[in-house]
């Protein structure tokens, strides 16, 4: 019997790679395969066959693109090059979201700046509907000088959000204290780029300057190791080389949770969880749950 056993194992063994394999989300794969330009027409570009793509602002538009996959957790990690130079008033939105009044949504958006002034990045969650859990940073590099990793770990136990693999934020599963959390809804990733200068640089004082016009964000390196959910069921993958997908139960680990404070005590420059003027009858419970 052992003999055969064991062949019947190895038999197992390799359909279950075979398996995985074929139900893992593809990895380093292009943009055309991935994304749909939905609007800005040809301010919107796919290049370097399907290495990269762009995103372009011009006076009379803004521009954006989409996953053709819906996501439910997963650890999906883009390269993103800010507009240079002169991008005062224009905002950069990356973030996945789910559709409808009660969705869900997790937030990347940079604002941009005067030539040598510091862009904010803006950071959000929303979960069922309600966001307004802002976190802005400073960023510890000059993020339009080249293409730097941003990256979101989204799973039952929490949602990290990484720039170049430092932890920046965390946001975790609070349920048990009734915290709604992200969890039931598909996102889709989307992107784009468009005219905020009614707001975004220095509160509206700075206007966007047209003279400088067009206004461009490149985008590499898409990589999702994510269950991929379409027509009601999910796929999970995650590569194999990666060891399958461990990010499903991922936390901070010390280390990352020492980087985040790094981050928090040196680069944060708006939490809302300290913003008392913002929550007189005091703050929200996920707030006191966690330390910053
Ligand atoms: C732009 O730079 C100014 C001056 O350093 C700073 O006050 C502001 O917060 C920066 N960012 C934005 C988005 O306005």
């Amino acid at each position: 019997m052992a003999p055969s056993l064991s062949y019947s194992t190895a038999a197992l063994c390799l359909s279950i790679l075979l398996l995985l394999a074929s139900s893992v989300v593809p990895s380093a794969a292009s943009f055309n395969q991935d994304f749909d330009i939905t609007w800005g027409d040809s301010r919107a570009k796919i290049l370097d066959n399907g290495d990269l793509l762009t995103l372009s602002l011009d006076k009379t538009s803004g521009s954006g693109f989409q996953s053709k996959n819906e996501y439910l957790f997963g650890k999906i990690d883009m390269r993103l090059k800010l507009v240079p130079g002169n991008s005062a008033g224009t905002v950069t939105a990356y973030y996945l979201s789910s559709q409808g009044s009660t969705h869900d949504e997790i937030d990347f958006e940079f604002l941009g700046n005067l030539s040598g002034d510091p862009y904010t990045l803006h950071t959000n969650v929303y979960s069922q509907g309600k966001g307004d859990r802002e976190q802005q940073f400073r960023l510890w590099f000059d993020p339009s000088a080249d293409f730097h990793a941003y990256s979101i770990l989204w799973n039952p136990k929490g949602i990290v959000f990484s720039v170049d693999g430092t932890p920046v934020r965390e946001f975790k599963n609070m349920e048990s204290i009734g915290v709604p959390y992200p969890k039931n809804q598909p996102m889709n990733i989307y992107s784009s780029i468009w005219n905020a200068d009614e707001w975004a640089t220095r509160g509206g004082l700075v206007k966007t300057d047209w003279t400088q016009a067009p206004f461009t964000t490149s985008y590499a390196n898409f990589k999702a190791d994510a269950c991929s959910w379409s027509s009601g069921a999910s796929s999970c993958g995650g590569s194999l080389a990666s060891g399958g997908n461990t990010w499903m139960s991922q936390e901070l680990d010390a280390t990352g949770i020492e980087r985040m404070k790094w981050v928090h005590n040196n680069h944060m420059i708006y939490n809302y969880c300290t913003d008392a003027k913002r929550f007189p009858q005091g703050f929200p419970p996920e707030c006191k749950a966690t330390a910053s």
